[in-house]
């Protein structure tokens, strides 16, 4: 057992199967688990959950439980516990495809929240009791100190809140994690709040591994497999374009003397366009440049292998099969560049607008004032969630959306006469990128706005269309400050529900 990851000796008696430990959770209990855009979930526990509760609806019995977590999972978490009619509500986060298919069939209840504000609502006791906390990690040190994943997310929160506590040590994760992260355990709660110290995005402020009181371990489960990583497109015309907007977006911010040669912090959000802004960032001429950001792409290990990205901060890896394999070969060559760090350390306001962050997120869809929703389809479906899209918009020195012009094949436009539900409020939106053009909305009124984004951003299919229902709202809107045809804003998505075209 020497090369064993778990090097507390007393620790190896609650070593057990997957099934042994899912038997230790009952009907109704609230779980919290680890696991961020698809890294550091457990991946064997959740499996026997699964199973047992499909055993259990066999026999006649109920059983729900209700998931807690950093934000998406994978398949054999989300994915088989939804399956098996087995999740009864869901927080804060989620992109399981089964799992949103019955959200969206109304039955899974599910709470979509700012990433970085589940664990200080956990604390304030607004989320309920946690029971069980399920984590997985990538080892446990001789003096019963876990060493932490590939995700961080809310583990220390459910590590400190559940009563009972279930790990995952995965020989599959890098010995290389070890040191890479830094868990702050200087928060609080109001009125005994304090200043985050940290004010660069390479400030160490916590500790390498998670405390835990061993008395509340009550099962460890030894696993050896793979993240959930999925491949990223090669970035095609559309992504290219936007991309290249939004290079130019910043050599003119630079230029102008807005930005530093630098830039300032970078956070990217999920998604093949998002990636492929950094692919772009490979060819630009910044140097030096740093990311405080929720996840580490492929494209950020590109910056970092370059030499252009100087560090990253993030709170987990979201990597494609390649590049998840890179990382564990090569995961040494990175020790000293990335941190990850809780999510309400990564995505904290606080720290965002003091640092500056550049915010780059993916949206469904604009309206012609700069309203983004980044999360239900239609007003009605919900695609993942707002995840941290929030938290870095509105704190971040500039905030910038992003989306191909149009979506399904042509029959639907990105940009409407009036989003079908906000996510992000006009006053969080200042800059909105399609493959069409780019919209710079700081300091611009709703009719300023309406201008730039119907003529820079609107796909030439849609734009006629556009054009024409503003001017008729400039003539006959009850105001005319953010002219509005009330009977007619969301005309567009009616048409898309009834006949499968806003055309
Ligand atoms: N109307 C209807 N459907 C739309 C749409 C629109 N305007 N825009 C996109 N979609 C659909 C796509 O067709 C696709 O559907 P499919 O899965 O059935 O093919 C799906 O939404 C995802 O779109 P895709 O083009 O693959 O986009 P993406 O991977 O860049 O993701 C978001 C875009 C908005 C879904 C994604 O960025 C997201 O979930 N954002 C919210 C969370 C976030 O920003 N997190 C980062 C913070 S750090």
């Amino acid at each position: 057992m020497t090369n064993s990851r778990i090097q507390h000796l007393a620790l190896r008696d609650r070593i057990m199967s997957a099934e042994d430990a899912a038997s230790l959770i009952t009907n109704g209990t609230t779980i919290g688990m680890s696991g961020f855009t698809g890294s550091g979930y457990p991946k064997s526990v959740p499996l026997a959950l699964a199973a047992r509760i499909e055993a259990e609806h066999a026999a006649g019995n109920p059983f729900k439980v209700k998931i807690w977590s950093g934000a998406s999972t994978g398949p054999e978490l989300d994915g088989a516990l939804a399956k098996a009619d087995g999740i009864e509500f869901r927080l804060p986060y989620n992109s399981d495809p089964i799992a949103r298919e019955k959200i969206n069939a109304g039955e899974m209840n599910y709470f979509d929240l700012h990433l970085s504000q589940v664990a200080p609502m956990a604390w304030q006791g607004f989320l309920g009791k946690l029971d069980t906390a399920v984590v997985e990690v990538s080892g446990i040190a001789e003096d019963g100190a876990l060493i932490p994943s590939s995700s961080i997310g809310n583990n220390k929160t459910w590590l400190d809140q559940a009563e009972t506590i279930i790990l995952e040590v995965n020989r599959w994760q890098s010995e290389a994690l070890n040191g890479m992260h830094d868990i702050y355990y200087g928060t609080a709660l109001p009125p005994n709040r304090k200043p985050i110290p940290l004010v660069r995005p390479d400030d160490r402020i916590g500790e390498k591994y998670f405390r835990v009181n061993p008395d509340k371990i009550a099962a460890i489960v030894e696993t050896e497999a793979p993240d959930r990583n999925l491949p990223f497109a090669e970035p095609d015309d559309v992504a290219t374009a936007i991309a290249k907007h939004l290079l130019d977006f910043f050599a003119h911010e630079v230029k102008s003397g807005r930005l530093p040669a630098s830039l300032l912090p970078l956070q990217s959000g999920v998604g093949n366009v998002t990636n492929a802004v950094l692919t772009g960032l490979m060819h630009a001429p910044y140097g030096d440049m740093t990311a405080y950001t929720e996840v580490i792409q492929d494209g950020m290990l590109d910056l970092l292998e370059a030499g252009k990205l100087r560090m990253a901060s993030a709170t987990a890896f979201s990597l494609s099969p390649e590049a998840a394999l890179r990382f564990n070969r090569d995961a040494r060559k990175f020790h000293d560049k990335l941190i990850l760090r809780p999510q309400e350390i990564s995505n904290h306001p606080e720290l965002v607008r003091r640092l500056g962050c550049i915010a780059m997120n993916g949206m469904i869809e604009a309206d012609i004032f700069g309203n983004v929703n980044s999360t239900h389809i239609m007003g009605s479906r919900i695609q993942n969630g707002i995840g941290g899209s929030g938290d870095f918009a509105r704190n971040a020195y500039v905030s910038i959306f992003m989306t191909p012009s149009t979506a399904k094949q042509g029959k639907i436009s990105a940009i409407v006469p009036k989003v079908s539900h906000v996510d992000h409020i006009n006053q969080d939106v200042q800059v909105i990128v399609t493959e069409q053009g780019l919209a710079d909305l700081r300091g611009l009124s709703p009719k300023q706005r309406a201008d730039v984004i119907i003529e820079n951003c609107v796909h030439p299919s849609y734009r006629d269309a556009i054009r024409d229902y503003y001017r008729r709202a400039r003539q006959t809107s009850f105001g005319k400050h953010a002219p509005t045809l009330l009977n007619e804003a969301l005309s567009w998505h009616q048409r898309y529900v009834e006949t499968g075209t806003m055309l």
